[in-house]
Parts: C-alpha cells; structure tokens; sequence
C-alpha cells in the first residue's frame, strides 16, 4: 500500500551482476560475426555525459521532438490514463520526469512514482531531488535491467492503476525478437486496464535521420569509441580506440539506423578478463547500436501482438516522432 512522501530504493542489479552481463556479452558479441556489442554499455559516466551532449546538437532531433511532442500532450496523457502509479523504464531524464509528474499531479491522480534505472548512483541522486520537489509523492526506486527484472516492478495498489512510461525512442535499439520479448513482459507485469505509454522514433527523411547519429561536431563519434574505452577500463582490453572510425547508415530494408565502430587497420585486440584474443581486419566493422524507426502500422502490429490496445497516439507536426498511449487487455 503506498503511504505519501515515502522512500523506497530495491536493488536487483548489483555491480557483480552488470560485470558478470557485460564479460557475457563481450564474449559472445567479440566473437559473433559480424562482430557486435550491445549498446547498453556506452553508458557509464562518461558515455551518460556523452549522451546528455548528443540531446543538445542541432542534428540530433529524436530528444528535443519528444520533449515538445510530450509538454504538448502531457496534460492529455494524464487525463486519459488516470493513472495513481506512474512507473518510468530508463528514467535517465529529468525534465521529461517532471512534465509527467506535473501533468498527473495536476489531473489529481498522482500517488507514486517508481523510477527504474541500472545505475544506483543516478537513481538515487533523482530520487532526493524528486522527494525535495514532490513531498507528498511516493518513491519507489527501483535498480535493475528493463529486459531481465520487470517482475521487480511493485504491483498496482488496491483499486490503483500504472502507467509505465518507456520513452526516448529506446524501444528502437532493441532488434525485433527481443522487442516483441520485451514488450510481452511488460503486458505480463501488467493488469487488464493498466497502460504503456511509448515513445518511438518514426521513419522520416534519411537526410535528417543519418546526421542525428552522425553529427559535425563528432560528439556521437566519441559515443561510440566509448563502449571500447568501457572494456578497456572494465575487462582489461586493449582496445586501439583512436584506430576505430565511426559509422552510421539507415538500413533501408530493416528501417534501422545501425552505428559500427571501423576498424581503420588490422589488428589484434586482447581482452585480459576472459582471456580472449580478437582479429580485426582493416575495414572490419563492429556493430554498436540499432536504431529502429517506424512507421504507426508497424507499432499497431507489433503492441497488438503483445497484448495492447493503442489508445491515444500523439505526433510532432513533422511526423519525426509517436508518443502512443497503450492499455494492457
Ligand atoms: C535515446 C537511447 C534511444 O537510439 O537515438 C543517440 C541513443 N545513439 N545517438 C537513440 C543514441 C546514438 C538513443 N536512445
């Protein structure tokens, strides 16, 4: 039962259980082919602050379209939903946080918001923000990996409703299998009734898709060497970082944006942690990043297939971006 003002942080993710996921995935991305690395690992600090910058080029329209698209519609969202609980997947970013705090505060439903994030330090920094600026809301943190711990996710109180906010567009670095796995969890977590609102990229001209992930000022290109600087902080590789190009291209045929890391010459990398040596040949690519983008038949298709109904949908006047709103039946 949620008590107002009350704190909460439940850790499902320890520093243990990321560094025994990441030697998982290296070991089997390093060995793949075509090589590849899951993009979740560009976020440690650095890549967080790297990130935080992208949001702020000009060319990197996906996170100033949601953020409009989202203070246009929020007090729209909180009205349909109704929702007491409003559950954030990622919730990396304040300002987006606060519209939504805003918006169902002022519909007169807001009783609790449970934050999910893998990293504990952010969680908890947002966390004694928000209880600062929201004393009689519940906080119930909760610190863990969207596609493993969704059944960590506290329940609906009695006679309560979620709402589990999924936005960013980061629903689109998933590939199609665990897509439709990700969003199967989600309905299973859920009640008849209770909603998912998801924020989604749309498929828009490529001259302004490939800048987004491919910007002048090289920032996104920094991004992208960082996974390698994580491995070789973290698994005690030896990564040449300066020798890898960064690439981003639209893959027409799966209507993705996929960014690679090149590698510029030959080389032979080690991975001191899992005892790995890895060939690169000049011109190999490692492939970081997926990012999917849609078109509103293919959202209709694929939340269907998981068990959702789309309710409202919300979208920019330059068709870059969907905010759907979706009920669980
Ligand atoms: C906001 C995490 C979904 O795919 O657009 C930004 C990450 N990658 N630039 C995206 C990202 C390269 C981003 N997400």
């Amino acid at each position: 039962m949620t008590t107002p003002g009350t704190m909460q942080l439940d850790v499902h993710l320890t520093d243990a259980d990321a560094e025994a996921a990441l030697r998982s995935d290296v070991r089997h991305g390093l060995t793949a082919r075509p090589k590849e690395l899951p993009p979740k690992w560009f976020y440690d600090a650095r890549g967080s602050a790297l990130f935080e910058k992208i949001t702020e080029l000009p060319e990197y329209y996906p996170f100033r379209t949601e953020r409009a698209l989202l203070t246009d519609s929020v007090a729209d969202i909180a009205r349909s939903s109704g929702a007491d609980t409003v559950v954030e997947l990622g919730s990396g970013s304040s300002t987006k946080t606060r519209l939504l705090l805003d918006a169902f505060t002022a519909a007169g439903t807001l009783r609790r918001y449970v934050p999910q994030d893998v990293s504990e330090s952010a969680l908890r920094g947002a966390m004694d923000e928000l209880h600062e600026a929201y004393p009689g809301l519940a906080l119930h943190g909760v610190v863990g990996d969207f596609t493993r711990d969704l059944h960590r996710l506290p329940g609906a109180d009695p006679g309560g409703k979620r709402m589990i906010a999924f936005l960013g567009g980061t629903i689109g670095n998933l590939l199609p299998g665990p897509r439709q796995e990700f969003l199967g969890h989600v309905r299973d977590v859920l009640e008849p009734g209770e909603q998912l609102l998801l924020g989604t990229g749309l498929v828009t001209d490529r001259e302004v898709m490939v800048p987004a992930y491919d910007d002048a000022a090289g920032v996104t290109a920094e991004f992208n060497r960082n996974v390698l600087v994580v491995l070789n902080r973290e698994l005690g590789a030896d990564f040449d970082v300066d020798a890898f190009t960064h690439v981003a291209c639209w893959d027409e045929a799966n209507e993705w944006i996929e960014m690679r890391l090149r590698a510029s010459r030959d080389m032979r990398v080690r991975v001191s942690a899992l005892d790995l040596d890895v060939g690169f040949l000049a011109g190999e690519d490692l492939v970081t990043e997926v990012s999917a983008k849609f078109r509103t038949e293919v959202i209709d298709e694929f939340v269907a297939a998981a068990g959702f109904e789309p309710t409202r949908r919300w979208i920019d006047p330059d068709h870059r971006f969907a905010l759907s709103l979706l009920t669980a039946i």
